[in-house]
């Protein structure tokens, strides 16, 4: 396609990275995402004509089959490039890549190992670009994260999430997501595994009305609305290290740590998750886990994007 971006209703022509975009924008994004779940019947058609490119570096079931059947049921259609056997930009050069694709679809989302491939891809495609997981952030994620904070909790100014476990690319986009929305953030995490400080920094000037915190002791998660962790070894990571492994054992979500938050607190993980590892069965099956809401409305925020990037 070499007609110009059509982005309607959102600033942003890009959704590369939630330090990017605007808190209206991401507002909007949430408000079109429950009315999606509401309506479904209503927004068949937002994607009617419009060809959208998957390409993927890293393995995923949530957000491939959530952009694939999100796409079909707003009657857009969906191609899945797998790019596990060589990274993009390897056989091409990243612009090279843009510049082909954007003259056969309308919007490319990817999942690279690194966030300058998706940084490259939006500089030089013509059509919006989507950043579906890199080593830095995990946009899509956060948005379906604050959906499921909102049916769960209601408004969530004021509220706090306690984010325990590793300082990767979830927690950065939970970081930037809860500025956005006014929700308190702790980012537990053990030493030598902290977030990014330029992340953090930017989620605070974000914020208003919100703290964004750091500490490295799991008591810290004292009081909270909701927790959340991921897997203490991300995709591209060492599982094997026994340093990693052994840093991260008081980390673990258990009865005990969840006993500290809000009586009734939510647990949330972005899924897949290792159980019995970063959480226990009894936390991730207990009644207030959210996981699969979390799973489910990764759809729902995702096609609310795509519609309101692409849509006529
Ligand atoms: N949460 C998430 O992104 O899952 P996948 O890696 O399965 O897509
Ligand atoms: N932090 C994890 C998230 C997977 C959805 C990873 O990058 O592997």
């Amino acid at each position: 396609m070499t007609t110009e971006t059509a982005t309607r209703g959102l600033a942003m022509e890009n959704f590369v990275s939630l330090g990017e975009c605007s808190s209206q924008d991401v507002r909007t994004i949430l408000d079109r995402a429950h009315e999606i779940k509401r309506d479904a019947e209503g927004h068949r058609d937002d994607l009617a004509g419009r060809s959208v490119i998957l390409l993927f570096e890293k393995p995923s079931l949530r957000t491939r089959v959530a952009f694939e059947v999100g796409i079909q049921r707003l009657g857009g259609h969906a191609l899945f490039y797998d790019h596990s056997a060589q990274r993009i930009g390897e056989r091409e050069s990243v612009k090279d890549y843009a510049k082909n694709l954007d003259r056969w679809v309308d919007a490319i989302v990817a999942r690279t190992f690194s966030h300058g491939t998706i940084v490259g891809l939006a500089r030089h495609a013509a059509v919006p670009v989507v950043n579906a997981l890199s080593k830095d952030e995990h946009p899509c994620q956060a948005l379906a994260d604050l959906m499921t904070m909102e049916e769960h909790l209601g408004s969530l100014s004021g509220r706090t999430l306690a984010y325990v476990g590793d300082g990767n690319n979830v927690c950065h986009a939970l970081a930037l997501g809860c500025a956005h929305l006014g929700v308190n953030l702790r980012v537990i995490t053990p030493g030598g595994y902290e977030a990014d400080d330029a992340v953090l920094d930017r989620a605070r000037e974000i914020a208003s009305g919100c703290d964004i915190e750091t500490s490295t002791d799991p008591a810290d998660a004292g009081g909270a609305d909701a927790v959340y962790t991921d897997v203490w070894s991300s995709m591209g990571d060492d599982e094997s290290s026994e340093d990693r492994r052994s840093a991260f054992e008081a980390y673990q979500i258990n009865a005990g740590l969840m006993a500290r938050a809000k009586p009734g607190a939510l647990f949330m993980h972005c899924l897949p998750a290792k159980r019995g590892v970063e959480v226990t069965d009894e936390v991730i099956d207990g009644a207030s886990s959210v996981v699969y809401d979390q799973a489910e409305n990764r759809m729902h925020t995702q096609n609310a994007l795509l519609s309101l990037l692409l849509g006529r």
